[in-house]
Order: C-alpha cells, then sequence, then structure tokens
C-alpha cells in the first residue's frame, strides 16, 4: 500500500469496452460548431504547439527537427481543414479556448504554454483552411521567439508577422480584464483551477531548487498551501473533480497536489481548524518532496530496482523531513507527516520506529490520499487501476495499512464511484459520475451520456438513490475513459 509499493503490481487493465460506435463520434457539441472529437483533438495539437515552439527555441531555423515538430502540427491542423473548419485559439491569463470552447483540463495541462504565448503577445492565433507547411515552418520563428525579443521590437509581435508572410495564420494579442477570482463565488471553479496550477508551478520549482541544491521560500509553500485549503473549503466538489487531473510525465507533481486536495477534503471532515488544515496541507504538497533528490532513471526505472536503488527510494521520507527542517517557517507537524506517511497504520513501513509510535492524525491522512491516488495514477512501472477498484483495496487495506475510521469517511465523502468516474450502469448506458450518493455510497448522483446501444444522448442528470426518479439503475462498474475516447471535462 505505497505508492512505491512495486510489489502491489496491478492486474493488467481490463480490454476497454467498444461501447460507442464510430459514428457517435460525429455528434457535435453543441457549442460553435466544434465536434466533441474535434474538441478532443485539441489536446494534439496543443501538444505539437508546445514542442513546436520548444524546437525553435532549441535549434536553428534550419535544423530538421524543426521542420518536423512544423510538419506534425501541419498534420493536426489539416484533420480540422479537412473537416472544413478553421481552427482558432484564445490564450489568456490561465485558459486556453478552442473557438469559444474552454478547454478546461488542458487550461492545467498547457499552462506553461499558455503563459508562453501571452507574454510574446500571441493570445490569439488563427489557422485558416489553405495553410501549406511552409507557412507553419515561418510561423516557427514567430512562436519560438523570447520574451523579450519580442518586447524590444517597436510593435512587439506583429513586427515579427509582418517580416514573415503566413497569409493563413494570423496571430494577434488579447486584452484581458484582471479580475479578483476568489472574490466570486460563481467562478470557484476557475479559482479552484488557479489553485491548482499555482501548485503545479510551486511543484516545478521546488524540484529546480533541490536539484540545484538552494533553499526553500516557507512563504511560497504555505501561501499555495493556504490556497489549496481556501478551495477545498468553498468549493470541495470542484476540487475534488480536479484530483482526478494525472500527467504520466510530470507524475510527482499532480500526485503531490492531488494527495493535498484528498487530504484536504478528508481532513476538513474530521476538523476544519485554519491552523491544522494549513499543517496538513504543507505535509500533503510536500509528502515526497525528498524523492525529488532522487535519481531520475532510478524514479522512472520499469524494471525491478537494486536493493541500493530501493533503500534509495525508501529514504524520501526522512529526506523530506530533513529538507522542511531547513526551511524555517515550516510547522513541526508538516515535517512529521512527511516522515511518517509510509509507516503504515500497523507501523510495519518505513523508517520503523524503536519504540514504536503510532502515526500522527495528518500522517494517517496523507497515507489514505497517497495510496488511493498512486493507484489510480499510472507510473513508469504500472497501469493505473480503475477508481472502484482502488477503492476497494482501500477498504481492504483498512485496519493493517490504512487508519480504519479515516478510510470509513474517505469512502463517505467519495462514494464507491468517485466523481468524474465513467461508469457502466446496469442499463447498459454509459454516464459520468457528478457528486457521491447521499444516502447510498454506491449510488451517486450521475450524468448519463451513452444510450445501452452505445450512441451519445442529450445528457441526463440523475441521482441513483432516488428510487422512484432512478428508475432501479444501478452502477455497474468504472470504465476506462480513454479506451471509449471519451474525455470527460466535455461532459462535465
Ligand atoms: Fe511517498
Amino acid at each position: 500500500m505505497s505508492d512505491d509499493g512495486r510489489a502491489n503490481a496491478p492486474e493488467p487493465d481490463e480490454a476497454p469496452l467498444d461501447l460507442i460506435h464510430a459514428e457517435t463520434e460525429e455528434v457535435t457539441s453543441g457549442i460553435h460548431g466544434f465536434s466533441g472529437r474535434q474538441i478532443r483533438l485539441a489536446r494534439d495539437l496543443l501538444a505539437h504547439l508546445y514542442a513546436l515552439r520548444r524546437a525553435r527555441r532549441l535549434y536553428p531555423p534550419e535544423h530538421p527537427a524543426v521542420a518536423e515538430a512544423a510538419r506534425e502540427l501541419f498534420e493536426v491542423i489539416s484533420v480540422y481543414h479537412e473537416e472544413g473548419v478553421d481552427v482558432p485559439l484564445t490564450f489568456f491569463e490561465e485558459e486556453v479556448l478552442l473557438g469559444e470552447h474552454v478547454l478546461a483540463e488542458d487550461s492545467v495541462l498547457f499552462d506553461q504554454l499558455i503563459r508562453d504565448m501571452t507574454a510574446i503577445g500571441a493570445g490569439s492565433v488563427v489557422f485558416s483552411r489553405g495553410l501549406t507547411v511552409q507557412e507553419v515552418e515561418r510561423f516557427a520563428d514567430v512562436v519560438g521567439s523570447r520574451y523579450d525579443e519580442v518586447a524590444a521590437l517597436e510593435k512587439g509581435i506583429t513586427t515579427l508577422v509582418e517580416r514573415a508572410p503566413m497569409p493563413h495564420i494570423r496571430i494577434s494579442a488579447v486584452s484581458v480584464v484582471t479580475e479578483d477570482i476568489t472574490s466570486r463565488d460563481e467562478d470557484s471553479g476557475q479559482a479552484a483551477r488557479a489553485a491548482y496550477t499555482g501548485a503545479l508551478d510551486l511543484l516545478r520549482e521546488l524540484e529546480r531548487l533541490i536539484r540545484q541544491n538552494q533553499s526553500l521560500n516557507a512563504g511560497h509553500i504555505k501561501g499555495t498551501a493556504h490556497s489549496l485549503v481556501d478551495n477545498v473549503l468553498r468549493n470541495r466538489l470542484a476540487m475534488l473533480q480536479l484530483s482526478g487531473l494525472k500527467s504520466f510525465d510530470e507524475y510527482t507533481f499532480y500526485h503531490c497536489i492531488n494527495v493535498a486536495i484528498l487530504s484536504l477534503a478528508l481532513g476538513s471532515t474530521l476538523s476544519r481548524d485554519y491552523r491544522f488544515l494549513s499543517s496538513l496541507g504543507v505535509g500533503a504538497l510536500l509528502h515526497d518532496i525528498g524523492k525529488m533528490s532522487v535519481d531520475i532513471e532510478t524514479l522512472n526505472k520499469t524494471t525491478p530496482l537494486s536493493s541500493r536503488e530501493w533503500d534509495e527510494i525508501r529514504e524520501h521520507p526522512v529526506r523530506g523531513a530533513e529538507m522542511t527542517a531547513l526551511t524555517k517557517g515550516i510547522d513541526r507537524s508538516s515535517m512529521v507527516c512527511i516522515l511518517e506517511h509510509h509507516m503504515r497504520y500497523d507501523l510495519g513501513g518505513y523508517p520503523s520506529r524503536a519504540p514504536q509510535r503510532k502515526q500522527h492524525v495528518t500522517s494517517r491522512i496523507v497515507a489514505v490520499a497517497d495510496a488511493y491516488d498512486a493507484m489510480t495514477s499510472q507510473r513508469s512501472y504500472s497501469a493505473a487501476r480503475m477508481q472502484d477498484e482502488a477503492m476497494g483495496i482501500v477498504v481492504k487495506s483498512a485496519g493493517t495499512a490504512l487508519d480504519p475510521t479515516l478510510v470509513r469517511l474517505f469512502v463517505d465523502m467519495l462514494g464507491h464511484f468517485p466523481p468524474r468516474s465513467v461508469v457502466l450502469l446496469s442499463t447498459g448506458e454509459i454516464a459520468i459520475v457528478l457528486s457521491p450518493g447521499t444516502r447510498d455510497p454506491e449510488l451517486p448522483t450521475v450524468r448519463i451520456i451513452a444510450n445501452s446501444d452505445g450512441g451519445f444522448t442529450d445528457p441526463i442528470d440523475m441521482d441513483l438513490s432516488d428510487g422512484l426518479h432512478a428508475e432501479g439503475r444501478s452502477v455497474v462498474r468504472c470504465l476506462d475513459p480513454a479506451g471509449m475516447n471519451i474525455d470527460v471535462v466535455d461532459f462535465l
């Protein structure tokens, strides 16, 4: 029961159900002409745009890597053009939009690209039909420019655009009115995303500082943790939905934030004392910070670890506690939580202690959140488990690895089928879990998105614990949305 638990190798994922027929892909989202598939394709588009900017920043314009990145971006854009639509992208603040469709999940995944595009004055980019690969190569020179280069030009990015004719690419800045997002309750979803991206920035910065042997800033760490606490207290459901975000490449960063959100949500069911939640938030956010000094090759290894490598990984709680001890201003209970998060409820974990002493409550909370998030994430050495399977293992670990009372509260909080899970209903319909059942952890409130034939339907929200309205529907099990080409965020 640990995120390092390579012995707990999961069974191979079940074969994804092919319930969604190909033709249902063409069902439009009803949002400004882009189909659900075209909106999902935006992730590829953004990844190739990011890769082009990166290639041009690293290499001269004539380098083959730049031409290759330009060709790959051109190919993705061509898919849209062949389907008769132009590609308008907008970047501002922490958001990216395709047309007028906010790409909520991509806004978190591509936060660096959004910041870069905004900084160079390319907040609006439209790729029109008729585009050539040569234009995309010229576009590389514009998009790969440095902020200070652009700022030094008299007309900013317009000067660069005028130098390189690109009749089918329109680039301009977007003017944005900055608002205080924390002051508007209706925008709590946006505030939640801002807290998430703020935490991502912090963790990337911490890793850089640790690998360069530089000291950490307690004020930045606590400020980020407080932002998570505030958002969990104000809109727990929006934060729990975000805690389902995963990244294979940046597993540790996303894992630490998800564990912090789940820990704070669980901790706030015990106490809403701000000092307690602040210490818990810092401890949870930094619980794996000791891994940031472990050799990257060891962390990413797909084969069994040698005993020396295994010892190094098992040292991460002690290393993490030492790092935070050296950071003036971090509470002692946050350090305890980092030190003890793998100790296990039955004290059979690591590091061991003599005489043995009960794990601190914050350590026991983080251990539950850590176990669940690690199991539902894909790692270099194991596949992700479905949410209901992971929840079942958490329940089985009550009283051994995990505190049984906290496990009960965790299941009460998330239900057996946590928010954001894609589930198969007893009727054969497919639904997305919106919130846990208030009366029965097995009967959540769901949004039905596909009928039993696999065709998408107009979404219908239904509280499955409402017997009359739900007409006896129940949840059979969780499904793998990637296997069915479903992007959950499109339906939330
Ligand atoms: Fe850990």
